[in-house]
């Protein structure tokens, strides 16, 4: 990105969260930190709690118990609004962005926290001063995720890994300090994987942010994340660097039912 606004990255601290529906325990006392400035995977089988673990931090459902802190302040409770206002940014499992909106005007959406009344402002028309400055940023972060060539088009004739990184790209134009991304690589093929694995890192590299991500591809999760927290059952089953959890037995008998002595790819395809 030629335009650099670089913010300071957050530190996310989950104390002994708790996520209830009605008398299912999706969470049960989960607790980890992520350091300012890192890559923080979330793994685990379909179930284990991943989805509701970022909706509790995102302020979309409402923790039991424990507390959510960014940066030593506490955001348990807010609403996701204001916990965006606090530097969070985050994308869904499943892609949600304006269809027949351009490219380029589903990326201004993703501006509106920082415009001078919020998303009135883009509803109604920023002024045209203002309206530059967000539009240039914009565009430099859409060539920073490869999206320059499709800024036109409405989102909806977009192939499936342009929309993925449209997702992306729209978290990253709200400068978020603390970036959280729901499974970001599903369902792209192996190469659109690596480059958006790739992107993820050097967002993180130039924008000075960090990231929570869940993903079941463990071929990105192994090359990026700094560390990685397994949960099953709503509990963290373990936490640490990529090869403390490559080695943890719970963690190979539950994704792969045998030692783990192959390289990320063969770990990758068993998963698949
Ligand atoms: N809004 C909700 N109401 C009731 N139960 C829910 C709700 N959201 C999640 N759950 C339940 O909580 C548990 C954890 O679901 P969650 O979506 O967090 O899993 P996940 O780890 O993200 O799985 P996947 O890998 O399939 O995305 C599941 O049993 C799910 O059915
Ligand atoms: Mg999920």
């Amino acid at each position: 990105m030629t335009t650099t606004q670089t913010q300071t990255a957050a530190e996310l601290r989950v104390e002994d969260v708790s996520v209830v529906f009605s008398g299912l325990r999706a969470l049960d006392g989960v607790s980890f930190t992520v350091r300012p400035g890192t890559i923080h995977a979330v793994i685990g089988p379909n179930g284990a709690g991943k989805t509701t673990l970022l909706n509790a931090l995102s302020g979309i459902y409402r923790v039991a118990s424990g507390r959510i802190m960014v940066d030593g302040q506490e955001v348990t409770g807010l609403r996701p609004d204001r916990v965006a206002r606090r530097g969070v940014a985050r994308t869904f499992q499943n892609i949600v962005v304006s269809p027949v909106e351009s490219t380029l005007d589903n990326l201004m959406v993703g501006r509106h926290r920082l415009t001078r009344s919020g998303i009135a402002a883009t509803a109604l028309g920023l002024g045209r001063g203002e309206q530059r400055v967000h539009e240039a940023r914009v565009r430099d972060i859409a060539e920073f995720a490869g999206l320059s060539g499709v800024l036109d088009r409405p989102a909806a004739s977009l192939a499936y890994g342009d929309l993925k990184r449209l997702e992306f790209a729209r978290a990253l134009c709200l400068e978020p300090r603390l970036l959280i991304l729901d499974e970001p690589v599903a369902g792209m093929n192996a190469a659109e994987s690596a480059e958006l694995a790739r992107l993820v890192s050097a967002a993180r590299d130039a924008l000075g942010l960090t990231v929570v991500f869940v993903e079941h591809d463990m071929g990105v999760v192994m090359s990026i994340a700094d560390r990685i927290t397994v949960l099953d059952f709503g509990k963290v089953v373990t936490d640490g660097t990529p090869e403390h959890v490559r080695q943890h037995p719970e963690v190979i008998s539950a994704y792969l039912g045998a030692p783990m002595e192959s390289g990320n790819d063969q770990v990758a395809e068993r998963l698949s």
